[in-house]
C-alpha cells in the first residue's frame, strides 16, 4: 500500500514537473516568435501567420509554419508566406530550433555578423529567393552544426568571407544568383564535407576555380555557370570521384580539358560549353560510362571524337 502511494506520489510529481516544463517552454517559444512581429520588424501583409496567437491551444506548437519535437519547437518553415522586414535573427533565440527556412519571402536589408551568430545552433538555413543586400554575413566558430545554408537568389555583394571556413559540417552551400563580386576563393577547397556547391550566376572578379578544389572528395553537384570563371580547370578535378553534375559552362575558362577528368567516374552531366577550351577530348572520357550529357559546344576543341561515345545520348554537339 505504502509503495503504490509512493509510487503514485513520484508518478503525479513527474508528470506535474514534466508537463509544467513542457508547457513553460512553450509559452517562451511562443512569446519569442511574436517578438518580431510585435515590434513590426517582421511584416505578415497577406496575414500568414493570423493563427499565431499566444492563447491558442498548443501554442506555438500548431502555429503555421512550426514544428515541435517533445513540446519544444524544432523547426521553422516560413517559406512563401509573403512576410517581409529584416532577417528575424530573434528567432534563433529558440535554443532547440534545429532548422529555419524563410525561403522566397521579401525579406530584405543587410544580415550582420552579429545576428546570424544567433542561430549558431541552426542544422539548416534556407534564405533564398528573397532581398537581402550588402555582405555575407561572417560565420563564427561556434557553428558546428550547419549541414545546409541557402542563400542563392538575393542580392549579397562583395566576397565569400573567409570564415565560412568555419562551417565544417556544410554539404549544401549555394550562393547561385547574387552579385558577389569578389574573387571565388581557394578556402572553398577546405569545405571538405560539401556534396553541393552552386556559385552559378555571379558577378566574381575573374578568377579560377579553386587548384584544389579535387579535395571535395564527397562533392556530387558543382554547379558554376556564369561565375566569370577564368584560367585553367584544375588537373585535382581528377580526385572528385563522387561527382554527377559539373556544369562550369558560360565562363572564360582556357587551356585543355585535364586527361585526369577520367577521374571523375560516376559524372552523369558535364557541362564545358561557351569557354575557350583548346586541344583535343581526352580519351579519358572513354572510361566515364554513367555520363548521360556532355556539352562541349561553343569552345577551340579539335581532333576526334571519343568512339565509345556512338552509345551516348546528347542534346548538343560538341
Ligand atoms: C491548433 O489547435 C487548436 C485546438 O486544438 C485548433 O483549434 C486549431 O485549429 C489548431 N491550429 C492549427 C493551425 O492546426
Ligand atoms: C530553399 O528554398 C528554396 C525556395 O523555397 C528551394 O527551392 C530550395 O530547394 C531550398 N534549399 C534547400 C537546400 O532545401
Ligand atoms: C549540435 O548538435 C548536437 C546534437 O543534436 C547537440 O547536442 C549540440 O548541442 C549541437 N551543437 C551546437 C553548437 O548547437
Ligand atoms: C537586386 O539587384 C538587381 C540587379 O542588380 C536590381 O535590379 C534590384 O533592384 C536589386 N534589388 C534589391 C532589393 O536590392
Ligand atoms: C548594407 O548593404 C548596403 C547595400 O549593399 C551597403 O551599401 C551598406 O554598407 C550595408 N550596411 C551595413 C551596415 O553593412
Ligand atoms: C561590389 O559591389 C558592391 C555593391 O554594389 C560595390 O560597392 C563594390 O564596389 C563592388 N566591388 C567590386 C570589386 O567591384
Ligand atoms: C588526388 O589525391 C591524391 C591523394 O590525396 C593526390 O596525391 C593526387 O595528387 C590528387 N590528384 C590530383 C589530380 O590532384
Ligand atoms: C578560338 O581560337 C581562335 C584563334 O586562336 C580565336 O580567335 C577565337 O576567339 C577562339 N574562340 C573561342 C570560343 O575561344
Amino acid at each position: 500500500m505504502n509503495n503504490l502511494l509512493a509510487a503514485l506520489l513520484i508518478t503525479s510529481i513527474f508528470f506535474t514537473v514534466f508537463v509544467h516544463s513542457a508547457t513553460d517552454a512553450s509559452n517562451r517559444d511562443a512569446a519569442i516568435l511574436l517578438r518580431p512581429t510585435e515590434n513590426q520588424h517582421l511584416q505578415d501583409p497577406l496575414g500568414s501567420l493570423h493563427d499565431w496567437l499566444q492563447t491558442s491551444p498548443n501554442a506555438p506548437c500548431n502555429w503555421t509554419g512550426v514544428s515541435c519535437s517533445g513540446g519544444a519547437v524544432v523547426a521553422l518553415n516560413l517559406r512563401s508566406l509573403g512576410i517581409a522586414g529584416d532577417f528575424p535573427a530573434d528567432f534563433c533565440l529558440i535554443s532547440t530550433l534545429r532548422s529555419l527556412d524563410l525561403s522566397d519571402n521579401s525579406l530584405g536589408g543587410n544580415i550582420s555578423s552579429n545576428s546570424i551568430a544567433l542561430c549558431s545552433h541552426l542544422s539548416s538555413l534556407n534564405l533564398s529567393s528573397n532581398y537581402f543586400v550588402g555582405d555575407l554575413p561572417g560565420f563564427p566558430v561556434e557553428f558546428l552544426n550547419l549541414t545546409v545554408l541557402d542563400f542563392s537568389i538575393n542580392n549579397f555583394s562583395s566576397e565569400i568571407p573567409a570564415n565560412f571556413v568555419n562551417l565544417r559540417r556544410l554539404q549544401f552551400l549555394s550562393l547561385g544568383s547574387n552579385l558577389l563580386n569578389e574573387s571565388v576563393p581557394e578556402f572553398l577547397s577546405e569545405l571538405t564535407e560539401l556534396t553541393q556547391l552552386v556559385l552559378a550566376v555571379n558577378p566574381f572578379r575573374p578568377s579560377p576555380l579553386p587548384r584544389n578544389i579535387g579535395r571535395l572528395a564527397k562533392l556530387e553537384f558543382l554547379i558554376a555557370p556564369m561565375a566569370n570563371l577564368e584560367g585553367q580547370i584544375p588537373e585535382s578535378i581528377g580526385n572528385l570521384s563522387s561527382m554527377k553534375i559539373f556544369d562550369v559552362s558560360q565562363n572564360n575558362l582556357v587551356g585543355e580539358i585535364p586527361k585526369s577528368i577520367g577521374g571523375m567516374r560516376n559524372a552523369e552531366q558535364i557541362e564545358l560549353y561557351h569557354n575557350h577550351l583548346s586541344g583535343e577530348i581526352p580519351d579519358a572520357f572513354s572510361g566515364l560510362t554513367s555520363l548521360l550529357r556532355f556539352d562541349a559546344s561553343e569552345n577551340n576543341l579539335t581532333g576526334k571524337i571519343p568512339k565509345v561515345w556512338r552509345r551516348c545520348r546528347w542534346s548538343r554537339s560538341i
